[in-house]
């Protein structure tokens, strides 16, 4: 029979360890013997890294809607092109950043309605949600020290903690609204042990 398609999404604040966390994983899918997309959000193909260039660019103060529309252009062209067709061939998909990152920084920290936004998600994805979310959660006072020993400065410092604690605060409450799909894990502590319990919420969907 088949292998049927595995899809696992991201999310969490920058420093939560993601990208780290998301190589680890594709490692260990392939020690199993499955095949790995690897990708990310805003981007993941030619014309949505075009509108990740755009819309992450300081230079332009877009309002909340063109924000999202542009998020959602770039997530349809990428569940389209690539998230769909390797699901189709019974691969993992492995996504930084989905969904429910445009629910968290555009719906709850710039104010947009978040039943009209799950039905925009819904179009641009043609109905496509995660199978499992891993949520890398933790204290943004904590995520940042670690980010500066490492010392990484990005745009991440240059907010305030008050929107990193809103971000914060966001995930956990569609965590607490979805718990069969978002699983919250402590992203403060080494990333070994992050990743032992992520594998160990994940072994049973093997
Ligand atoms: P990220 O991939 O973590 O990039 P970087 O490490 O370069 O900051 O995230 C890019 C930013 O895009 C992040 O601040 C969250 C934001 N974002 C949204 O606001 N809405 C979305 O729908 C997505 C996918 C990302």
């Amino acid at each position: 029979m088949k292998k049927k398609g595995l899809f696992i999404t991201l999310e969490g604040p920058d420093g939560g360890g993601k990208t780290t966390q998301a190589h680890k994983l594709v490692d260990w899918f392939r020690l199993y013997g499955r095949q790995v997309v690897l990708t990310r959000e805003p981007g993941g193909t030619d014309a949505a890294e075009r509108i990740r260039e755009l819309v992450l660019d300081p230079a332009y103060a877009i309002s909340a809607q063109t924000e999202t529309l542009l998020h959602l252009a770039a997530r349809a062209d990428h569940v389209d092109k690539v998230i769909r067709p390797a699901l189709a061939e019974g691969k993992v998909v492995l996504c930084d950043r989905f969904s429910d990152s445009t629910l968290v920084y555009q719906g709850i920290l710039r104010h947009m309605d978040l039943a009209r936004l799950r039905k925009l998600n819904d179009f641009s994805t043609g109905g496509l949600r995660p199978d499992v979310t891993i949520l890398l959660d933790g204290d943004p006072r904590v995520l940042l020290q670690r980010r500066n020993e490492r010392g990484v400065v990005d745009k991440f410092e240059l907010q305030g903690l008050e929107f990193h604690d809103a971000v914060r605060a966001g995930y956990l409450q569609l965590a607490q609204e979805e718990p069969d799909r978002i699983l919250v894990v402590d992203a403060t502590r080494d990333p070994e042990v992050v990743m032992e319990e992520i594998i160990k919420k994940l072994e049973g969907l093997v």
